[in-house]
């Protein structure tokens, strides 16, 4: 092992052991069993600002409580565990969904300590079911956080049935190359993605872009 690797190590453990945090002790066993460049990305200060930022609007406008919350473009699975880990949620169980297969190994490590609540599935989004929303229940919840990677947006849009929860993320960051459905502001963002009940719109400057949230029924 590297010196450096030693020092990040030393730090994360015993950032894990003051904390006494779950979500650090299971960031650091990914970050070691894994050598997944992109890691770093998944877990910097925007990601981590943004999925925070979330989590506030489901805790706040959402009303805390939900059954099952599907994660699309969950990625690594960084999401899923923040909100499987924050103490103001109650949440049935996550489904982190990815058309990435390197994605759900690396999800599962990351959300090792809530057992049976995670699974990880390889799906592409624009064929993934998805069931009406059950009445009587806890409400479940579609998340979609990479909106701005959809090149056919209306057709995911469109699959999404009336009156399914949805938190919704997108951003203006269109100098990357991946995004290839950035939306200019939230106004853009709320005729793209039109919501019959709108709990909470906002946005949030970050140094290179802004992004967009609306949780909400379709
Ligand atoms: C790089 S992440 C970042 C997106 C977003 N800004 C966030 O923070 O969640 C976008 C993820 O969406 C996934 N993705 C893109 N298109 C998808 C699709 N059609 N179905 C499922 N996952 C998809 C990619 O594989 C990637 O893991």
């Amino acid at each position: 092992m590297h010196d450096a690797e030693e020092r990040y190590r030393d730090i994360l453990e015993g950032l894990a052991v003051y904390f006494a945090s779950p979500f650090v002790a299971d960031v650091l066993a990914t970050a070691s069993r894994f050598a997944e460049p992109d890691l770093g990305g998944a877990l910097n200060r925007n990601q981590i600002t943004s999925k925070l930022w979330l989590a506030d609007a489901l805790a706040g406008a959402g009303g805390g409580r939900f059954g099952t919350v599907t994660v699309l473009g969950g990625w690594f699975g960084v999401l899923a565990a923040i909100l499987l880990a924050d103490r103001r949620l109650a949440i049935d169980s996550v489904v982190s969904v990815d058309i990435d297969p390197r994605c759900a190994a690396v999800a599962r490590s990351m959300n090792a300590s809530h057992g049976q609540r995670f699974s990880a599935v390889t799906a592409d989004m624009l064929d993934y079911p998805y069931p009406d929303p059950r009445p009587g229940t806890a409400p479940d919840l579609v998340v979609n956080t990479a909106c701005e990677h959809l090149p056919d947006f209306a057709s995911w849009y469109g699959r999404i049935p009336r009156g399914q929860l949805l938190a919704l993320q997108s951003n203006d960051y269109f100098a990357v190359a991946e995004h290839v459905n950035c939306v200019p502001d939230l106004e853009a963002f709320r005729r793209q993605a039109p919501l019959a009940e709108t709990l909470f719109a906002g946005s949030r400057r970050h140094k290179k872009y802004t992004r967009f949230m609306l949780l909400g029924r379709k």
